[in-house]
């Protein structure tokens, strides 16, 4: 079957009031999307959220979408229901991350009053944050870059944060702990730079591709217990942006409407890497 209206993938979309769930509802509102909602279960939440969007005027259709992107096997698995379902994909945003591993919870659940120093990381806190916000990217583009590339116009977004600009991590005082979140930062960075790669290398299979990456800035979601001081929609505008770039849009960049790239709510500037 395929599909008439566009059609976005958005990882780690279960949480009413995550990213990733507002992107897909700006998608689907505001830009007449057909949105899969991908999560990492099928749950009674996801079905609420779903109806939800139903309930508020989706037109094109919302759709759950069960992908662990730390899972291989269910990365592929996700793919092959999209391609019998819709057979392309004309956006993915890699929106679905995890910001310290299981072992160091209270870390984030004290922040900022209780910094991981380098010298406590262990391999096991890399492994468990890259699976997710690093390897389960690759994963996920390497699965769905076949259907993305039958799209008229192809865009991959990838969510990063300015905690993973070298720029701005240079800057920061030693005793800010901030610099605590080395695993979560330096997995940013990583993703960054897969930007860079894929950016240069899909648009040889269609020549419409755009892969670029945002941040949403300090947006109050559960990721930081709702110590953010943005709103998820004002997070989401730039993802959204990206999602929805004409052809003559930017490829490869890195933006940003929050401070201190940007004054202005929707006026996107790049960051600096
Ligand atoms: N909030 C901020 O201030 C901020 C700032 C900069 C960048 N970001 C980025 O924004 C994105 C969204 O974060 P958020 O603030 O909306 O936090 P969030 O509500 O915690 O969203 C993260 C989502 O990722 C999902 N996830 C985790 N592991 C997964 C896996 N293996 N497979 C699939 N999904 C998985 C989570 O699912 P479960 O609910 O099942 O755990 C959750 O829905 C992340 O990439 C984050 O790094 C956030």
């Amino acid at each position: 079957m395929s599909s008439p209206s566009r059609v976005a993938l958005i990882t780690g979309a279960s949480r009413k009031d995550g990213l990733g769930y507002t992107v897909a509802r700006q998608l689907s509102l505001q830009h007449n999307f057909t949105v899969l909602l991908g999560s990492r279960f099928l749950s009674p939440s996801l079905d609420e959220a779903f109806k939800q969007l139903e309930t508020d005027g989706a037109k094109h259709g919302v759709f759950p979408l069960q992908i662990d992107v730390a899972s291989a096997e269910s990365v592929q698995k996700a793919a092959k229901e999209v391609e019998e379902r819709f057979g392309r994909l004309d956006v993915l945003v890699n929106n679905a991350a995890v910001g310290i591993s299981s072992a160091r919870t209270e870390h984030l659940r004290e922040y900022p009053k209780l910094p991981l120093r380098p010298t406590e990381h262990t391999r096991n806190d890399f492994d468990e944050v890259f699976a997710v916000n690093v390897y389960g990217v690759v994963d996920t583009i390497n699965a769905f870059a076949p259907l993305l590339v039958k799209s008229p116009s192809p865009r991959i977004v990838n969510v990063t944060s300015v905690a993973g600009s070298l720029n701005y991590a240079s800057t920061i005082p030693p005793d800010d702990l901030r610099a605590g979140f080395m695993v979560y930062s330096a997995s940013k960075a990583a993703l960054k730079m897969l930007t860079i790669m894929y950016s240069k290398d899909l648009p040889k299979l269609n020549p419409a591709f755009k892969i670029n990456s945002g941040s949403p800035g300090f947006t109050k979601t559960a990721f930081n217990n709702y110590l953010g001081t943005r709103t998820p929609d004002e997070g989401a505008a730039v993802m959204t942006w990206l999602a929805t770039l004409p052809d003559d849009g930017p490829n490869s960049g890195f933006y940003a409407d929050h401070p201190p790239y940007s004054t202005e709510n929707g006026k996107f500037r790049e960051v600096e890497w």
